[in-house]
Order: structure tokens, then C-alpha cells, then sequence
């Protein structure tokens, strides 16, 4: 089978997320890297602070402890720079209750709408302190929702080298060129298999 001994034995990464988008982005990345991806679905506190690296950390020691394995976390958020970098780190609850129509909202008759989006992912095994990588993607606040892929605040978000095309209308391999997620995913892996 041509699959067969695709990855090296032992190199796996555990992803605490309920998240199936994240989940499968962070795949594509590893795979690169020959590491295999696993989704685990652990219940964790979610804790409220104004820096998503703090929360993955915390929630990363909280899931290595949980189930005794090392893993990684994933936090991101959306910062835009009209309204102070609102949501942030409370993006989640902002996509739950606004969503991308409440965004659009917010910036109707606003020209500055550039934002940026952030990823926090921490690594943590249950004998270690966590650590964490970082991800950025310049880009801006789009004038309406376009595009139906990826998942969140996707269709309302222009990365600045994505030639006017929102998140939400680039299949997973090219949002994954000019992700936050796949930049911090990439740091992680390159000091995992250099690690481990
Ligand atoms: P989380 O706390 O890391 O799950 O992210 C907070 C919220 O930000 C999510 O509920 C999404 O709505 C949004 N978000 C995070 N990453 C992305 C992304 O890559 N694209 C679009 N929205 C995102």
C-alpha cells in the first residue's frame, strides 16, 4: 500500500481541538513534516485573559494532565485595528454571538479595516513546562462575506498577499500558504522532529 511507512514510527502529534477545520489544516502542515496528526477531543476549562498565549498554555497543561500524553493546543484570534484590536482574544465568543454579519456591521462606513489574525500554538507533556509558537497574517476587514470554504471569520478576512480573495474562498492548501496557523504549525513541527 502506498501509504505504508509514510511516517516515521513514533512521530505522532496529539491536537487537543473539537475543531474539524483546525484539525485538518494543522494535518496538511504535519504531514509535510512527516508527522502524523491525531485529534483528541479533551474537556478543558476554557480560561478568559487577554493573551491567547496564555490561554493555550494553560489549556495545553491542563489536557498533557488530562490524559497523560503530550499535546498541542491551538489558540487564535482576530485582532482589528479600527476597533482596537476587538475581538482578540474573544473571538469565539464574538463569532458565536455576532458572527461575520455583526463584524460587517461594526465597520460599516469604515475605511481603515486593516486586521491581522493570531495563533498561539503551545506544546506541553505532562513531564514539561509548555512552550509556545507563534503565527501572524496581515490583511484586512473585506467590504462583505465572500467565499463559502475554511470555517469562522474566513469570509470576511483578505490576507494582505492573497490578491483581494477572502480566507474563505482559497481551498485548504493555499490558505494554509498564508495562514497564522499553518505559520506557527510550521515553528512547532520544525522544533518537534529536530527535538524528538
Ligand atoms: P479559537 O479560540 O482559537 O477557537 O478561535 C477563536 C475564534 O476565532 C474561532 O471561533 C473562529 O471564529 C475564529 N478563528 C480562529 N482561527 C480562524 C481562522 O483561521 N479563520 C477564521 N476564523 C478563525
Amino acid at each position: 500500500m502506498k501509504s505504508k511507512g509514510r511516517f516515521p514510527r513514533g512521530r505522532v502529534a496529539f491536537f487537543v481541538t473539537s475543531n474539524i477545520h483546525k484539525f485538518n489544516e494543522a494535518r496538511q502542515v504535519l504531514a509535510k513534516y512527516k508527522v502524523a496528526a491525531a485529534m483528541l477531543k479533551i474537556e478543558t476549562t476554557e480560561i478568559q485573559d487577554d493573551n491567547i498565549e496564555k490561554i493555550a498554555k494553560a489549556t495545553a497543561t491542563e489536557a498533557a494532565k488530562k490524559c497523560s500524553l503530550p499535546v498541542i493546543v491551538e489558540d487564535a484570534g482576530l485582532f482589528i485595528e479600527a476597533l482596537n484590536g476587538f475581538p482578540g482574544p474573544y473571538s469565539s465568543y464574538v463569532y458565536r454571538t455576532i458572527g461575520t454579519k455583526g463584524i460587517l456591521k461594526l465597520m460599516k462606513n469604515t475605511k481603515k479595516r486593516n486586521a491581522h489574525f493570531q495563533s498561539a500554538v503551545a506544546f506541553c507533556s505532562p513531564e514539561e513546562p509548555p512552550r509556545c509558537f507563534h503565527g501572524r497574517t496581515e490583511g484586512k476587514i473585506s467590504l462583505e462575506a465572500r467565499g463559502n470554504l475554511g470555517f469562522g471569520f474566513d469570509p470576511v478576512f483578505e490576507p494582505s498577499a492573497s490578491h483581494g480573495k477572502t480566507f474563505a474562498e482559497m481551498i485548504m492548501i493555499e490558505k494554509n500558504k498564508h495562514s497564522h496557523r499553518a505559520e506557527a504549525l510550521r515553528k512547532f513541527v520544525r522544533w518537534y522532529t529536530s527535538t524528538f
